[in-house]
């Protein structure tokens, strides 16, 4: 079975930005992750600035699917980015459309780009042109009215030679928050036959997943905040009813092993700092009290973090973690809805 462009049923780890680095992916793959991709990469900073973003393409030689996603609206610094992504060996490129933070939208790239659409379609053409990869793109609805600007978008992308596109369902302005347009998802889905169309934006559990492929159509879906700390989601949504959530001792030794591999490839300093915003994700919706999840900011070093993880069986709340799967699958989905 050729793993792109995705099969039906695929279920994609988004591209986040200081997260899905190489430890991260690997506790989504113990958990079923097939799909995955690097954080995106800034096309200025892989031009001129190679070797601190070069930790971004690390790839395990475990994965077996990884994307990279580029993003950046300069052409200059597309060509040369594009032209260093030819030395390493992705199974997709992918441009990033979506992104609305200020810092990216201010240079003009991308959400900010998906909404000039000449000018993004002149951008992927760089990817055409110079990329030895195959392509595909990840935006986000252009308006949330009129689906004409987002069809223009895809179709566009498709005539270039995108064989995916990951349509986020929600415009810019509104960040990661409110209702998710399905029926312009949909209607991507149904003016590109031939290209496959990913569905995104807000699928935390079952429910979600089981609406946004029945009100979209589409086949393949990717999964962002919903597996911050549920790393398990993936396996939940292919086993369906056979799914059983993890055991205390199953998440703390996930946990242990991400961080631990964060702090093999980073350094314990600097991984620990970014380790203290992953563990709140764990932690959350998982029955502590807010006194031990507290303790999370003050993790300094890897002697802490053992420390404190000894101290976690003692410290949880008896009465979630000996409930039912399926009670314990609920709530913390509903955390992650909030
Ligand atoms: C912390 C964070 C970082 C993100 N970084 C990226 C990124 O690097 N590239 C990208 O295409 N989208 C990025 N996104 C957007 C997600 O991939 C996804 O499109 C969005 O969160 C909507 O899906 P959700 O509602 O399931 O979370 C990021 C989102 C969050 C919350």
């Amino acid at each position: 079975m050729s793993l792109f462009p995705y099969p039906e049923g695929a279920l994609l780890m988004a591209p986040l930005s200081g997260y899905t680095d190489l430890p991260y992916r690997r506790a989504a793959r113990k958990c079923g992750c097939v799909y995955a991709f690097t954080e995106m990469v800034d096309a200025a900073s892989l031009a001129y600035a190679r070797k601190r973003s070069e930790s971004m393409l690390l790839r395990g030689g475990d994965e077996p699917f990884l994307g990279v996603q580029l993003v950046g609206a300069n052409e200059e610094h597309l060509k040369i980015a594009l032209d260093v992504l030819n030395e390493y060996e992705f199974d997709v490129l992918d441009f990033n459309l979506g992104c609305p933070v200020p810092k990216v939208a201010k240079k003009g790239a991308g959400a900010e780009l998906g909404r000039h659409i000449d000018r993004a379609l002149a951008c992927f053409s760089l990817f055409r042109e110079r990329s030895k990869h195959v392509l595909s793109a990840k935006i986000r609805i252009v308006d949330a009215e009129d689906p004409a600007p987002t069809l223009a978008l895809a179709k566009g992308l498709a005539e270039l030679g995108a064989q995916a596109i990951t349509v986020h369902g929600r415009i810019k302005e509104a960040f990661y928050a409110g209702p998710v347009a399905y029926g312009i998802i949909r209607q991507v889905r149904e003016a590109l036959p031939g290209v496959r169309i990913v569905a995104n934006g807000g699928v935390t559990g079952r429910e979600k997943y089981d609406e946004i492929r029945r009100e979209t159509g589409c086949g393949a879906v990717m999964l962002a905040r919903g597996a911050m700390g549920n790393p398990w989601l993936f396996r939940e949504l292919a086993e369906g009813d056979a799914y059983r959530p993890p055991t205390i001792a199953e998440w703390l030794e996930l946990m242990r092993a991400h961080i631990g591999e964060m702090i093999g490839l980073y350094g314990e300093e600097p991984a620990m700092r970014i380790a203290r915003k992953i563990l709140h994700d764990y932690f959350r919706g998982r029955g502590f009290h807010s006194e031990i999840r507290s303790r999370i900011s003050f993790l300094g070093t890897k002697a802490e973090f053992d420390a404190f993880l000894k101290a976690v069986p003692a410290a949880h709340s008896e009465t979630y973690w000996s409930r039912p799967g399926a009670e314990r699958r609920l709530r913390r989905e509903e955390s992650a809805a909030e």
